[in-house]
């Protein structure tokens, strides 16, 4: 578990330049300085990677995927040992976008595997498209974890992070995130199946992300109440006015 709060923030493919994205890790290492209880991650798109130069335990890069392989012929990879190369500490696993095309649980654990030998620590994103009344979605959770960790051993699940990202959540006006009690009861349940899986230790000291339509003005709400011990943030963590708002107050919430 993070002693800390952690706000990841997923870049996704933006912007389009190198000279608003220099603008944009200025802005995130500005508004991280100050910061007490709360430890950034910045995922750019790769191309930017290296414009992310960890200069104190404030702010740190990750990437927002990786190959399961060290090295070799898969043109257009990238190695988590390139990632650790260039400075990289965290990687984003299993994406809903990135599922949407075409990647599974299985290559997702396979993946997880490849980041932690390459000494990265994956963020494994999981989460249900749709939810209904009958509660499939909890089942749902259940299979995507079971798979995506399989090849996880015990003792290295304190490396990881999970993120529970409702993909329904994602993308939305900031007004339809999942609120704080929703996000807690389902991340009680994660901590049902983890302890399941792990064991009680292990699931008690789980570090865990919301990630859905998250700014600055439901990120206090979620952290308190949410049972979360982090968030991952999308559209507002390139958001230059509102992003340094979102760190202050997550970082206003005692630990
Ligand atoms: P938004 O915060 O833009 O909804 O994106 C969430 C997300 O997918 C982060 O990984």
């Amino acid at each position: 578990m993070n002693k800390k709060h952690l706000v990841v923030g997923n870049w996704k493919m933006n912007p389009t330049s190198i000279e608003e994205a220099r603008a944009v890790v200025a802005m995130s290492k500005k508004a991280a300085k100050n910061l007490k209880r709360t430890e950034v991650v910045i995922c750019p798109p790769f191309a930017f990677l290296h414009l992310v130069k960890v200069d104190n335990k404030k702010i740190f890069a990750g990437v927002q995927n990786v190959f399961n392989q060290p090295a070799g012929s898969f043109t257009g990879e990238i190695s988590p040992q390139m990632v650790r190369s260039l400075g990289g500490k965290y990687v984003i696993i299993g994406h809903s976008e990135r599922r949407a095309m075409g990647e599974t649980d299985e290559l997702v654990s396979q993946k997880i595997i490849a980041a932690l030998n390459a000494g990265l620590r994956p963020i494994v994103c999981i989460g249900e498209k749709t939810r209904n009344q009958s509660g499939e979605y909890l089942q749902f959770l259940r299979n995507q974890l079971s798979i995506c960790l399989s090849l996880l051993k015990k003792k290295h699940f304190s490396e990881i992070i999970i993120a529970y990202e409702p993909v329904f959540a994602i993308g939305k006006s900031f007004a339809e995130a999942m609120q704080a009690r929703e996000i807690l009861e389902t991340v009680l349940y994660i901590k049902k199946v983890l302890n399941d899986i792990f064991g009680k230790e292990s699931a008690s000291c789980a570090c865990i992300l919301y990630g859905g339509s998250v700014n600055w003005e439901n990120a206090k709400a979620i952290i308190e109440t949410g049972g979360v011990n982090g968030l991952l943030v999308g559209r507002e963590s390139l958001n230059v006015e509102t992003f340094p708002k979102l760190l202050t107050s997550v970082d206003a919430v005692s630990l």
